[in-house]
């Protein structure tokens, strides 16, 4: 639905006004609410998945060890499944100018996109540990990182199912980037 910005010009030539002819311009019908609402699933465990996203989880948790993070000891683990049904993953690299770093998922989508060209991603987890902080809820990508899987999930023409979560407690999942990432910046603005 599009917004609807109308106005309207009503002559309003009263008798007593001698001719003069006032136009007065109102703001009749202009703003219009709409909304932006999405679905996730939450689960308490990952005994509730099904086997192929238990399995991916398990290994995004695990390949938290290889982030290389001394600065925010904040270590991501992002494994994808891709629709070939090859294994692929990333973790952060942190640098000691802060700025250079990258996060988990992009690590991924470098990784993916050179070892499989324009190979789709059926799921993608993210999982986290943290010296400093408790694993125990989901986290979600940040904004780079949601711009960055946008371009890949429109670009393979598939969306990317995520599944977000801690190192324990409850699991997010989100069928489509698209969600994350509501009035995005695309190449269509571009082209
Ligand atoms: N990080 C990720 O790898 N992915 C995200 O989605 C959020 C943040 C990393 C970046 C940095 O190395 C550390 O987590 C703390 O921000």
């Amino acid at each position: 639905m599009e917004k609807i910005f109308q106005y309207c010009k009503i002559d309003r030539s009263p008798p007593f006004t001698g001719g003069f002819v006032l136009i007065n311009t109102l703001y009749l019908k202009s703003m219009m609410e709409q909304k932006f609402e999405f679905v996730y699933e939450v689960y308490s465990d990952i005994k509730e998945l099904k086997k192929e996203d238990a399995e991916l989880l398990t290994k995004a948790r695990a390949v938290t060890k290889n982030a290389y993070a001394p600065y925010s000891n904040f270590y991501v683990g992002a494994v994808a499944r891709l629709s070939n049904g090859e294994i692929v993953s990333g973790t952060n690299q942190e640098n000691a100018s802060f700025p250079v770093g990258i996060c988990a998922e992009r690590v991924l989508l470098g990784n993916a996109a050179t070892l499989f060209p324009n190979m789709a991603i059926d799921t993608l987890a993210i999982s986290y540990d943290s010296k400093e902080v408790k694993s125990d809820h989901p986290i979600s990508p940040c904004g780079m990182c949601r711009q960055s899987l946008l371009e890949y999930e429109t670009r393979t023409d598939k969306p990317i199912r995520l599944i977000l979560a801690g190192q324990e407690g409850k699991i997010y999942i989100v069928k489509t980037v698209k969600f994350l990432l509501p009035f995005a910046f695309t190449s269509d603005e571009l082209i």
